[in-house]
């Protein structure tokens, strides 16, 4: 083995290992793109995910195009496409034959070649393709993951077909690939049917106290809104957001002569209802999960106001957990700004001024202050989960 070929199984070995280790979907398909592209010096690429018998493209860059655009705009030229898969495309043409399809010049193919070339990007765009490398990727039972599709090998500065050894690395990483993204397909799954359950969870004790699916849903996109606007980090941010549908799950142990009575409660009654705070705490103790942990500092501290006058510990402003001064002023403007059975929505001033004047006493002056200044966004969540229809569907794409 000569020195050169030494370090190029070296990185490659680092690659797996980086590989291996990133979980999360778009980042590790952006890895694999990259990585592939610098080992084969293709100027362009594209990688491309099955689903349900067609390819979905998902991440393409393209270095001549982020040169000439800057990345931003290059980037939004890229819109997901699908091809199905079969002999219409290269991509489809590697995935049908789960083989290497190597083209040295599209532009230039014999006239019975059953790959014709679209020069319709290449035109919208004033780029041009030649060399192509398309490799399917192949889980460890054979099947077709995806296909990594590379375009412009570059050497010395000129468009050259694929060498041999640059085909033979793009298979080395597009097997490592594969096993990498079946494994963040299936935790990103896992994760996704935990959160919907736990949605599903804050749902039905919302649904007890006659409130709607879309109650929570907005409680949970006003409240990643005002984390965002505070820059607390997305991972702390994805938290607030997952948490939060579980604030009221503790009205689940409140007697329906209480959580329904129409009018007033007495003193008694109010004790009875407050205790939600407390039952949501001890239904999610106990657990190992950042969600559910933030879920129960959320439940219990819901109603905590910043002057220490709120339940059920008269915590007062920083004592309050920050997760639970965020989903605080969330869930009252959603209250305010809302039809209940009891009420039809505020006027908008009449919800402006009242969270203003409960600044510093009910709510946190940081936090407020981050509420207002992202207000024109909360409104677009109002129109996108009215509650004339309620949908999980909807809960994660806005
Ligand atoms: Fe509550
Ligand atoms: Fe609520």
């Amino acid at each position: 083995m000569t020195q050169i070929q030494a370090q190029q199984m070296e990185e490659l070995l680092n690659v797996g290992i980086a590989l291996s280790s990133t979980h999360e979907l778009s980042a590790l398909l952006e890895m694999i793109l990259s990585e592939s592209r610098r080992f084969t010096y293709a100027d362009a690429g594209t990688l491309y995910l099955n689903k349900n018998g067609n390819l979905v493209a998902e991440v393409a860059q393209n270095n001549t195009l982020r040169r000439r655009l800057g990345s931003q705009r290059s980037t939004a030229i890229f819109r997901r496409f699908t091809v199905p898969i079969g002999f219409d495309s290269i991509a489809g043409a590697a995935a049908e034959t789960r083989d290497v399809v190597h083209i040295d010049d599209v532009q230039n193919q014999p006239h019975n070649s059953p790959f014709q070339y679209n020069p319709a990007f290449d035109r919208a765009h004033n780029y041009s393709t030649h060399s192509n490398l398309a490799v399917p990727m192949l889980n460890r039972q054979g099947n077709v993951v995806g296909v990594l599709q590379l375009i412009n090998a570059i050497h010395d500065g000129q468009i050259v077909p694929f060498s041999d050894s640059c085909i033979h690395v793009a298979k080395a990483l597009a097997s490592q690939a594969a096993v990498a993204v079946e494994n963040a397909l299936l935790t990103e799954s896992l994760k996704n049917a935990n959160l919907d359950s736990l949605r599903r969870l804050g749902v039905a004790a919302e649904w007890r106290d006659k409130e709607t699916a879309n109650h929570i849903m907005r409680v949970s996109h006003f409240s990643q809104l005002i984390a965002e606007e505070m820059r607390l980090g997305s991972d702390h941010v994805e938290l607030i957001f997952n948490a939060s549908p579980m604030h009221d799950v503790g009205k689940v142990g409140i007697p329906d002569a209480i959580l329904n009575k129409p009018g007033r409660l007495e003193d008694s009654e109010r004790v009875v209802m407050e205790k939600h705070c407390e039952i949501g705490a001890d239904i999610l103790k106990d657990s190992d999960e950042p969600v559910m942990q933030v879920s129960r500092t959320i439940a219990v501290a819901h109603h905590e106001k910043w002057d220490g006058t709120g339940y059920p510990n008269k915590l007062t402003g920083d004592q309050i957990p920050l997760e639970a001064q965020i989903v605080a002023l969330a869930d009252v403007y959603d209250a305010l700004s809302s039809k209940r059975c009891y009420k039809d929505p505020f006027p908008e001033e009449k919800v402006i001024s009242i969270l203003k004047n409960d600044t510093g006493s009910h709510f946190s002056p940081i936090v407020s202050a981050a509420f207002f200044r992202v207000y024109e966004a909360t409104k677009k969540v109002r129109e996108t989960f009215d509650d004339t229809e309620a949908t999980f569907d909807k809960f994660v794409s806005l």
